[in-house]
Order: structure tokens, then sequence, then C-alpha cells
């Protein structure tokens, strides 16, 4: 199938990591096991997933004038993408995003947005060929509400499919929101937007299928809600699928979510189905949470179609996970 122009409008951070035995408390002080720095920002992260996927990518975004620009490009460049749209903004300092992963695999993220935030309404106007040219364009909650909406306006009108992840979940208008084909969201984003409200914390995936479905139409187009280990739901005016994840050894779950949607991103630009592309982005998600860190977790296309096809046969021979 041919590859399709996925143009990732996006945030991107440098990520100062410390892996600990588990989160410190308020005022108290912890010594980390280890750390390390590395490409970050969700919309980094998705562009490169995309890109991994085989999607032709455009990644939009703005860095400082400093260390971690220079860093952020050279990771960006060595995975084979092209960084003209990375554009240098001179007063302010890259992204940055401090984590903490505990040895549950679980983190903890502050962002400061730094030149992130000079990626503005007014820069989409640049850009504006490139959008019209896209199969997908694909952005994130990190970046100005105002351009996340501006981005969805722009969509509309140009007949070209939107993908938003909101995380994390600003409060962006609900006309935004409308044209979102699908809306990417976790749960607890899913709880902010108004789908399923009611179904409690780890809560089967099967309980949020009708809350996905209730939501066509009414928050977006089409709706992805992710649940982590659990899997993930869609749904669409032409049905509403589930799809569980496969049982695996968690090691780092940061920018798992990002290997889902940029994956996700990648395969509706060529075409597949929106039940197609979530059940391949479920096994990106899942080899991504296996090794530590962000863009180094990611598999590449034909791992990510084995590992998809893997779990389809495992589950039609009704087997235990291995
Ligand atoms: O989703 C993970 C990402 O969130 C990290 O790379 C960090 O930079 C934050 O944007």
């Amino acid at each position: 199938m041919a590859s399709g122009r996925v143009v990732v409008v996006g945030s991107l951070n440098v990520d100062a990591t410390s892996y600990v035995e588990r989160f410190p408390a308020p005022g108290e002080t912890i010594v980390g096991r280890d750390f390390g720095t590395a490409l970050g920002g969700k919309g980094a992260n998705q562009a490169v997933a995309a890109h991994l996927a085989g999607a032709d990518v455009e990644f939009v975004a703005r860095v400082g004038d400093d260390a971690n620009a220079t860093l952020a490009r050279s990771v960006l460049a060595g995975f084979g993408l092209a960084i003209d749209g990375v554009v240098g903004v001179a007063d302010a300092p890259t992204g940055v995003a401090q984590i903490t992963v505990a040895d549950s695999g679980e983190n903890t993220i502050v962002v400061t947005s730094g030149a992130n935030l000079a990626l503005t309404p007014g820069v989409l106007d640049d850009v504006r060929a490139s959008l019209a040219d896209a199969a997908v364009v694909l952005t994130q909650g990190e970046l100005p509400v105002a351009t996340i909406e501006r981005l969805a306006e722009l969509c509309a009108s140009l007949g070209v499919r939107f993908v938003l992840n909101l995380a994390p979940p600003v409060v962006v208008s609900p006309d935004a929101l409308a044209v979102c084909d699908p809306l990417v969201v976790n749960e607890h984003e899913a709880r902010a937007v108004g789908i399923g409200r009611d179904v409690p914390e780890g809560a089967p995936l099967e309980d949020w299928l009708s809350h996905a479905a209730a939501a066509v139409g009414r928050v977006a187009r089409s709706v992805v809600v992710t649940l982590g280990a659990a899997g993930a739901v869609a749904a669409s005016p032409v049905g509403a699928w589930a799809e569980p994840a496969p049982e695996v050894a968690v090691v780092d779950t940061t920018g798992a979510g990002d290997a889902f949607t940029g994956t996700l991103a990648a395969f509706l630009a060529e075409g597949r189905t929106l039940a197609e592309s979530m059940r391949i982005a479920v096994a990106a998600g899942a080899l991504a949470v296996q090794a530590r860190g962000t863009v180094d977790s990611y598999a590449p296309r034909a791992a990510v179609l084995a590992a998809a096809l893997d779990d389809e046969t495992r589950r039609a021979e009704g087997a235990t996970p291995a």
C-alpha cells in the first residue's frame, strides 16, 4: 500500500529522565538509579513513530538556539526525518521535560514549553500548502490552544483529515474537537471532554465501547480511547471496535502513547481503516513499553506489523499470551 503524507505540527522537548525505585513524596529527596537525556515531546515522538511506520512525514516544530536544539535536530536527522521544519527561535529555550520513571514502568512528567510556545497560529499560514497536500495532519495538546484550534479550522476548510491527541487535556473549542477524525485520548483525557465520565478507573475495554460510540458526532467525527495495558477502543460512524493489548513485561511507559498515535496516523494516511490502524497501533505501543525511553524504544514498521499479526493469531487460537 502507498505511504501517505503525515504533517505533524507538534511539540519538541529534550527529556531529562531519572530512573527511580519509586516516586518521591512532596518534600522528599531520593537517589535515582540512572539518568538519561534524549529527544522527546509528544510531537517529535509521534513524528518519529509515523516515520518508522512508513509514512512520509513533515514535522513542523520550534526549538531554541541552544545545545538541546542541536541534540534534537541530530536525533531527528539520524532517524531520517527532514529537519527544515524544525525552526529555531532566538528568545526561548528548547522545550524540556523532567521525567521520573519508577521500577513499575510508570512515569511522572513536567514539561516546560519554551520554544514550543512560538508555534503560534501565524506559523500555520507558512505551511498551508503542506497541510493541503497531507493525507493526515496530526497535533497534540502540548501546543498553544489557539494553534490547535486554527489548525483544526484550516484542516476542515482544506478537507484534510485532522487527528488530535489531546494530551495533555487542554481546553479546546467544541468546533475544533468536532473535526477530529479521530480524537485520540487516554481515559483521563476522555473524561475531560465528556467521554465515559461514569466509567470507573480500570474498567474493561468493553465498558468504553458504548461511550466511544456515543461520542461520535457529539464530540468528534471519530474517537480513539487508549487504555494503557488493556488496549484501546475506537468508534466512527461505521462501527466501534475494542483492541486488547498483548501482555508484555513493562519497562518504561514513557512515549508509548506517542508510538500508538504516530503509528495510527501513518496507517490511516496510507488508507487503512480506523479499526485496522488501531490494531497495528496497539502493537506499536506494546513494543514501546518493553524498552527505556521514547523514540529509542520504537520498533520499525516490519516489527510492528509482525507483532500485530502475532497478537491476532494468538487471539484467534485462544492461546495465553507468552
Ligand atoms: O509522551 C511522552 C512525552 O511527553 C515526553 O517525551 C515528554 O517530552 C512529554 O512531552
